[in-house]
């Protein structure tokens, strides 16, 4: 077995995993766990994908559609414990975890929480505390 070797040279990393480099505002999770993908987590991801990489936000490669550049992560992740109340989206550093997320959503969360900073009230179901200083 290779020994793994910590890499410590910033341009090197860069170079490895280019969105070191992009200005990462926040970062969006979809739950694709078994229960959310049942209410429609797939639409919800598709529609995601379809405006951020219409206004050209989410951050990736420009061969897939995306900008090098971008302000937000779109990333799959497994369950958060809104099982029966998906279809859960999580938006961080904000700590923001919306439930009951439907497709016809995601332009308001877009538009309103991710380029506007305002959180949508209606479907937040909780906001996490800030971390003491
Ligand atoms: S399956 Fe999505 S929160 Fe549990």
């Amino acid at each position: 077995m290779s020994e793994k070797r910590f890499i410590t040279d910033r341009e090197q990393l860069e170079k490895l995993a280019p969105m070191l480099k992009a200005p990462i505002k926040r970062q969006v999770f979809v739950c694709n766990g078994k229960s959310c993908s049942a209410v429609g987590s797939a639409d919800v991801k598709a529609e995601f994908v379809r405006i951020l990489e219409e206004k050209g936000l989410r951050q990736g490669k420009e061969s897939k559609g995306r900008n090098p550049m971008g302000e937000i992560l779109l990333t799959d992740c497994g369950s958060i414990g809104f099982c029966s109340v998906g279809v859960a989206v999580m938006v961080h550093p904000d700590g923001t975890l919306y439930g009951q997320v439907v497709a016809e959503d995601v332009p308001e969360i877009i538009e309103e929480h991710l380029e506007n900073g305002r959180v949508v009230k209606r479907l937040a179901l909780m906001e996490l505390p800030e971390p003491a200083a």
